[in-house]
């Protein structure tokens, strides 16, 4: 099928109103040129998430991080600016890093090209031979970086709005976190091989609440009271009340300013297209996605916690706890991505109709068939 009928079968899916909606055709999912579509896009036009701020702590820190093919250096720069750097040398493109780490400079493995932690390069060994070579044409590319609410985002073609500009209600929602100041307190890492779109329609509903996790959810956070806010801009939340109401017991010490209404529930947020993330009232879960197939990309799950809010007693137990809970629930969500996933390649696969409790998987639909279609 060619992606102009591929892409007129979604919008019959996916009508404006969700009571009307399926999800988008398997096709959407499976087609190594939809993929190629949304790296065009979707995944180099939008801001996407690469890392959180406690990476990168100090002056000279440093991760690697591949783009939609694209290898970065996400570095804190001498000035304290955290900026995206090619990883790619300007001599003959071997790749400066592999690894994170602290740094003060970086030495390209093959010739000893050096580049400053802004990227300027410095040095550049035995090439009086090379007429009109001169070292401040041969800076590493640097590309749109922004954090966000302690998230570091990347626009790879420069052209996105500010992140902060489109997501303005959400800032304010999530300011009482503080998640800029956040620390790592656990990280769970797994390669998938199912399609992105899949984790995020699982993340994006708790419809399966009550059969996929009826031990470490349901109970506490039953399916049926979960809820959609109405789009308002580029990102989904998803609420999930703690069940008849009631003030959830937390790990960790919620910091003063987290409303009272985050004790009683959690939210759930996408911003699109790819960054996901859960709020409790003492943490917050992130997922990054390093997309890299049609059919793959490495997932790491971000523990991240206030330092304050770690002044409980047996804190140590407590991070162990929280990181087992996640990784239960995330092997619970892997038996459902994989199904899904396998399912997809079914010659009998149609879009199936949407449950009331699914509207952020529609609103993602409905956004991403947009962003596929614009030219
Ligand atoms: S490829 Fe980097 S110095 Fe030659
Ligand atoms: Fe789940």
């Amino acid at each position: 099928m060619n992606m102009q009928d591929l892409l007129a079968r979604g919008r019959k899916a996916v009508p404006p109103r969700l009571a009307a909606a399926s999800s988008l055709p398997p096709g959407f999912y499976t087609s190594k040129d939809v993929h190629a579509l949304e790296v065009e896009r979707v995944f180099r036009r939008h801001w996407q998430a690469v890392g959180h701020v406690s990476e990168v702590p100090e002056p000279g820190s440093y991760f690697r991080f591949d783009l939609a093919g694209e290898p970065l250096l996400i570095v804190r720069g001498a000035d304290g600016t955290v900026r995206a750097l090619s990883a790619v040398c300007r001599h003959r493109w071997m790749l400066l890093k592999e690894d994170a780490g602290k740094a003060a400079s970086f030495s390209c493995p093959y010739h000893k090209w050096t580049y400053a932690l802004d990227g300027k390069l410095i040095g550049a060994p035995l090439m009086e031979g090379a007429e009109g070579f001169a070292k401040e044409n041969c800076a590493l590319p640097s590309f749109a970086c922004e954090i966000w609410n302690g998230l570091i985002f990347v626009n790879l073609d420069g052209t996105a709005p500010p992140l902060r500009e489109q997501v303005a209600p959400l800032s304010l929602e999530l300011a009482p976190w503080r998640m800029e100041e956040m620390e790592l307190v656990g990280r769970l890492d797994f390669g998938q091989a199912y399609n992105w779109k899949v984790l995020v329609d699982n993340f994006m509903e708790a419809y399966h609440h009550f059969a996929i996790h009826p031990e470490t959810f349901e109970t506490h956070y039953p399916a049926a009271i979960t809820y959609v806010d109405d789009a308002q801009g580029p990102f989904a939340a998803l609420r999930i009340p703690h069940k008849g109401n009631e003030q959830a017991e937390t790990l960790f010490t919620p910091l003063p300013g987290i409303p009272d209404k985050a004790r009683r529930s959690f939210s759930v947020f996408n911003v699109y297209p790819s960054c996901l993330f859960a709020v409790l009232a003492d943490a917050v879960i992130f997922y990054r996605l390093k997309i890299e197939t049609e059919a793959f990309f490495q997932l790491s799950i971000y523990l991240l916690v206030h330092p304050r809010s770690l002044d409980v007693e047996e804190a140590e137990a407590r991070k162990e706890i929280f990181l087992e809970a996640t990784r239960a629930v995330h092997h619970e969500d892997i038996i459902a991505c994989e199904g899904v996933q396998k399912g997809l390649a079914s010659g009998s696969a149609s879009p199936g109709r949407l449950s009331h409790l699914e509207a952020a998987i529609h609103q993602h639909q409905r956004w991403l068939l947009s962003e596929l279609e614009r030219a």
